[in-house]
């Protein structure tokens, strides 16, 4: 609910924190965060025995967000150490930690190891030999999953988010060399324990066929490891990637449908395969965070092109949204303290960096614009702060997190200093 021609964002006005905590800013709704992953609890976990979600923290890391993550008792995928050692410093369940990589170092791996992370997602075998030399000297034995590549050809997103075709960096490829690892390798090792396989055929999806197309590829693997080597397969965690909506002309996602129609699938190919479904994983990471999300701007130079556009620069850009400018990814904007006012103008959002492709939104009717407005671009609580960078040395914003009219920081903007 708006009030005073203000924007208002999980009841906190955006003009207010932008006064108080400057621009650009990030802000992430707590109460957002948590409904989402509560409907994937209810929608999955609860409705599907033997089922686990994992938040992909790729999308949005940071202390407060583990905490909320470990909070609501789902499990968190990493892919670095960085994001490792911020859940760990959260104190989140190690067990309910994967660690996910496709070129793990031996110190991340170390770190994995000496705070007994639940399971790594072992992509090659250079790392699977690394593994477990370490986990031998360490005594411990691990958990683990194979990620493999399911190798489709057709899949419905921009190309630079593909993961899940042939010609990839992700994963091991499905052949009779990769069966002969597992069973030389990693059934007879004494400290690798393989639980299961992992995929993920990539991001921004809205297609449910690509979904289906890969697992008709891990059932015949898996069903191979059962009858040909009596090897059970647990887990199978099928990743994230699932859609959202950025403006007002795409189709929202129903999740629910999305996971029943997966789930039938995976059901029914268990009963014919006549072997126990393994536990399912999923890890979405924009879904959960993405919608929970928008950044506010400060409204600088206006300029106008007779005959040819109006640029709105605002006080942020491509080093905190580098989503346009690398998949001319679209967004959707409000004037924070003209919300109510009549849209009229058309303007391009251009941002502060020195590329002429850091624009935020091209064209894009708003209210009439004036140095000093506050535009609020909704979405981008998924792979904005958490890509933000610092080109041209722009300091990265703050992050303030609402829950039902409260807020609090919970990252301070960059200073000078830390540059
Ligand atoms: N699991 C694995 C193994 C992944 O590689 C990813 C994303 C996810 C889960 C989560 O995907 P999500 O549910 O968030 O779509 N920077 C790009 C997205 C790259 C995603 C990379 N992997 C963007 O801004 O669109």
């Amino acid at each position: 609910m708006n009030r005073d021609n203000h924007y208002f964002f999980d009841g906190v006005d955006t003009v207010e924190l932008a006064k108080k905590y400057g621009t650009p800013l990030y802000v992430m709704s707590e109460t957002m965060i948590r409904e989402n992953i509560r409907r994937l609890k209810k929608g999955f976990i609860e409705k599907y025995q033997n089922t686990g979600v994992l938040y992909a923290s790729k999308a949005f890391m940071s202390i407060a967000m583990a905490k909320i993550v470990n909070d609501e008792k789902i499990g968190i995928d990493v892919v670095s150490g960085g994001e490792l050692y911020t859940a760990l410093q959260s104190n989140f369940n190690a067990e309910k930690i994967y660690f996910h990589g496709n070129n793990k170092s031996a110190e991340e791996i170390e770190l994995a190891i000496a705070n007994d992370v639940g399971t790594i997602v072992v992509d090659n075998i250079l790392e699977l030999d690394l593994l477990e030399k370490m986990l031998k000297a360490n005594k411990k034995r691990q958990n683990i999953l194979l990620r493999l590549s399911p190798g489709l050809t057709e899949i419905d997103t921009h190309e630079y988010i593909i993961t899940g075709q042939r010609d990839t960096k992700f994963g091991f490829q499905i052949n009779n060399e990769l069966v002969d690892i597992i069973t030389s390798k990693i059934i007879t090792s004494e400290y690798l324990n393989l639980k299961g396989f992992h995929y993920h055929i990539g991001s921004q999806l809205f297609d449910t066929p690509s979904y289906l197309k890969a697992f008709e590829i891990i059932f015949d693997l898996i069903y191979l490891m059962n009858q040909k080597f009596g090897f059970n397969t647990e887990v199978l965690n099928i990743g994230g990637g699932f859609g959202i909506p950025y403006t007002d002309d795409q189709t929202p996602l129903c999740i629910e449908d999305l996971l029943d129609e997966i789930m039938t699938t995976i059901d029914k190919a268990f009963i014919n395969l006549d072997i126990d479904r393994p536990r399912i994983i999923i890890e979405p990471g924009r879904w959960i965070v993405g919608p929970a999300g928008i950044t506010i701007y400060e409204v600088g130079a206006i300029k106008e092109i007779e005959h040819v556009r109006t640029y709105a620069s605002i006080d942020g850009g491509m080093t905190d949204n580098i989503r346009p400018a690398l998949y001319a990814a679209k967004y959707s904007a409000d004037v924070a303290n003209k919300c109510d006012d009549e849209k009229t103008s058309l303007y391009t959002i251009a941002g502060k960096a020195c590329e002429s492709g850091d624009i935020l939104i091209k064209d894009i009717l708003l209210p009439r614009l004036e140095s000093g407005d506050y535009l609020v671009i909704h979405t981008t609580g998924a792979y904005g702060f958490s890509m933000a960078n610092n080109y041209n040395r722009h300091r990265i914003p703050a992050v303030i997190m609402t829950n039902c009219g409260e807020e609090r920081l919970i990252i301070r903007r960059q200073s000078y200093k830390d540059l």
